[in-house]
């Protein structure tokens, strides 16, 4: 027996707390009879649950993947009436919900399923699956100020962990760049907040990648359906991280042979190398640097035993982009 909330996310209907709400506004019934009270407990096996008579679990388990546009809510529903991420997805008609959020002015990719155990071990902070994001700022922040957001910094919550960050573009005239950066954990507004606390707010951003998979060229506001290998991989992914943060084991050593667990982990489950360009005491666009040698200096060039994923895929560096030359 489990408490009937649990049930019915667990099933997809919605998240725990929206299912609350089901409950209490009359909408669920257990054989047939409506339940309002919160503790109420159920036997999926046994009993009939029902949300406005649609039988609960019936559902065919469905995932999407999404380019969400800016200006849009990551929600299944707004009280103020603002576009929602459910708007743009015309033809479906199982009640799909985000494997996590992203904010009303981020872009990107976006997770959609009606699989609540999927979205669960998605967005468990102990699972840390990376999330990267192309963060265009203010400005082009020095080399130890993106130290500074690769080894934590103090937000009002509390330390970052480690992320990995690495420049991605930066304009000629020094006004704005774009930062690829790595985060292993899920706070609210968490890439702005960092940014911010280096002084070089964010401008644009927009989610690249989430675990192994990548948005390609998906185009803004459209979707479609992860692949069986896909869905298999993201969870493949999680349990592997799982096993990872509980052994807690130095990886660094690890030898290149690509069967191994450790080797096929994403290269952000493992101890970061020392980066050199970071170090450089000189603005890696300052006026007079040339662009070739940030180039040189950019870091974590995938080598070939890194892009081993099939996620990572048309030869996508963790920037998401080929590398430029
Ligand atoms: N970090 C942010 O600041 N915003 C997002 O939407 C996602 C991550």
């Amino acid at each position: 027996m489990e408490r009937l909330q649990k049930i019915m996310a667990e099933a997809g209907v919605a998240s725990r707390r929206k299912c609350e709400e089901l409950i209490l506004s009359g909408k669920v019934q257990v054989n047939g009879e409506t339940v309002t009270a919160l503790g109420t407990k159920a036997d999926p096996a046994v009993d009939e649950i029902t949300v406005d008579g649609k039988p609960v679990g019936a559902e065919k388990k469905m995932y999407l993947v999404f380019n969400k546009p800016k200006g849009v809510i990551t929600s299944a529903s707004d009280p103020q009436g603002r576009k929602i991420v459910t708007d743009y997805l015309k033809g479906i008609t199982e009640r799909l919900y985000p494997v996590g959020r992203l904010d009303y002015d981020t872009e990107g990719l976006l997770l959609l399923t009606n699989d609540g155990h999927f979205a669960h071990m998605l967005t468990h902070p102990k699972h840390h699956v990376p999330k990267t994001y192309h963060a265009t700022v203010k400005g082009v922040p020095h080399g130890s100020e993106l130290d500074k957001l690769k080894k934590g910094v103090m937000l009002e919550d509390g330390m970052t962990a480690p992320a990995e960050v690495e420049y991605h573009d930066i304009n000629p005239e020094g006004k704005e760049s774009t930062i690829s950066i790595t985060i292993h954990e899920g706070r609210n507004r968490q890439v702005r907040r960092m940014f911010d606390a280096i002084n070089h707010p964010v401008n644009k951003l927009k989610r690249i990648s989430f675990g192994d998979l990548f948005l390609g060229n998906l185009k803004r506001g459209s979707y479609r359906h992860l692949t069986k290998e896909e869905i298999e991989g993201l969870l493949k992914q999680v349990r592997l991280a799982g096993k990872y943060n509980k052994a807690e084991a130095p990886v660094e050593s690890a030898s290149s042979n690509t069967s191994s667990p450790i080797e096929s982990l994403p290269r952000r489950t493992r101890k970061p190398k020392t980066n050199n360009w970071s170090k450089s005491s000189a603005r890696p666009n300052s006026q007079s640097q040339d662009k070739s040698s940030i180039r040189n200096n950019k870091p974590n060039r995938p080598n070939k035993s890194d892009n081993n994923s099939s996620r990572r895929t048309n030869n996508q560096g963790r920037s998401g982009k080929s590398p430029k030359r």
